[in-house]
C-alpha cells in the first residue's frame, strides 16, 4: 500500500544520502533493522541543543560537550557553571539549565540511565513532546514521531494540508505518525528531517531529487511552496 511504498522509498533514500553527523549512528537497514543503535545521552543532547541552534552550529558544541562530560553522570556532577560556561554561544540559556537538571534527574531519579516510556521522559526537565519522541525512536527503536519544523514542511506538502499553521499542527502531526513505520523509526525520523533540510526546504523544493515526488500532492499540483500554509484562508 501507500504507506508502506512511502516508508520503503524514505529508507532506502536515507540509506544512500544520510548525512554523517557526529551524533548518528549509520542507517540500521538489513538484518539488524530493529536493533537500537543510539546512546540516549547522545541522542538527548544533539536534539535539545538542535532545537533553536542549526545543526553546522551544533557540531563543535556537541563535541564538545561529549569530550568534557562523556555520560550522563559527568555532566550531573559538573558545576552549572561550567555548563552555562561551555554552553556560551548556543543561546537560549534555559535549555542550558535544563539540560543540567535533567542530568541530575536521571542520576538520581533513574540510576544514570535514561527511562524509554514516554511519559517517563516527558516529566523530565527540558523534555517536551518532540525530545521524547526523538529519544524513543532513535535511541530505543521504539515507534515514535518527533515532528520538527522540517517534518511539519514534509508532511504539509506530502498531503497538501489545506489548515494554516498554528491550528494545523495536530492534523500534520497525526498524518505524520501515520507514515511512520514499525521498522527503523529512528532513521525514519532522521530520513524526515533530512529531507525537510536537503530536499524539501522552505524556500526551494528540489523534487527531481525526492523519493516521495510519485506521491506528493503538493509535488502534483505544481505548488509545494504553498505549504505548509501559514495564514487562514
Ligand atoms: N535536527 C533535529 N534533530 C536532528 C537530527 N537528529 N539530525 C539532523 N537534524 C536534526
Amino acid at each position: 500500500d501507500a504507506r508502506a511504498r512511502l516508508q520503503g522509498s524514505l529508507l532506502a533514500w536515507y540509506d544512500r544520502t544520510y548525512r554523517e553527523l557526529p551524533w548518528r549512528t549509520p542507517p540500521r537497514g538489513g538484518e539488524n533493522g530493529d536493533t537500537p543503535g543510539a546512546d540516549p545521552y547522545r541522542v538527548w543532547l544533539s536534539e535539545i541543543m538542535l532545537q533553536q541552534t542549526t545543526v553546522a552550529t551544533v557540531i563543535p558544541y556537541y563535541r564538545a560537550f561529549l569530550s568534557r562530560w562523556p555520560d550522563v553522570a559527568a555532566l550531573a556532577r559538573a558545576p552549572l557553571d561550567d555548563v552555562l560556561h561551555a554552553w556560551q554561544g548556543l543561546g537560549y540559556y534555559a535549555r542550558a539549565r535544563n539540560l543540567h537538571r535533567c542530568a541530575r534527574q536521571i542520576v538520581s531519579q533513574w540510576g544514570g540511565r535514561f527511562p524509554s516510556r514516554e511519559a517517563d521522559l516527558r516529566a523530565l526537565s527540558g523534555v517536551g513532546p518532540y525530545t521524547a519522541a526523538a529519544i524513543m525512536a532513535i535511541a530505543f527503536g521504539q515507534k515514535a514521531t518527533p515532528v520538527d519544523g522540517n517534518v511539519v514542511r514534509v508532511t504539509a506538502r506530502l498531503f497538501c494540508v489545506s489548515t494554516a499553521l498554528p491550528h494545523a499542527r495536530a492534523e500534520i502531526e497525526a498524518l505524520a505518525g501515520t507514515l511512520t513505520a514499525d521498522r527503523r523509526p529512528g532513521d525514519f525520523a532522521q530520513a524526515m528531517m533530512d529531507l525537510g533540510a536537503t530536499v524539501c526546504t522552505a524556500k526551494k523544493a528540489l523534487c527531481v531529487h525526492c523519493p516521495w515526488k510519485g506521491d506528493c500532492r503538493a509535488h502534483a499540483r505544481g505548488t509545494p511552496l504553498d505549504y505548509p500554509r501559514k495564514t487562514a484562508k
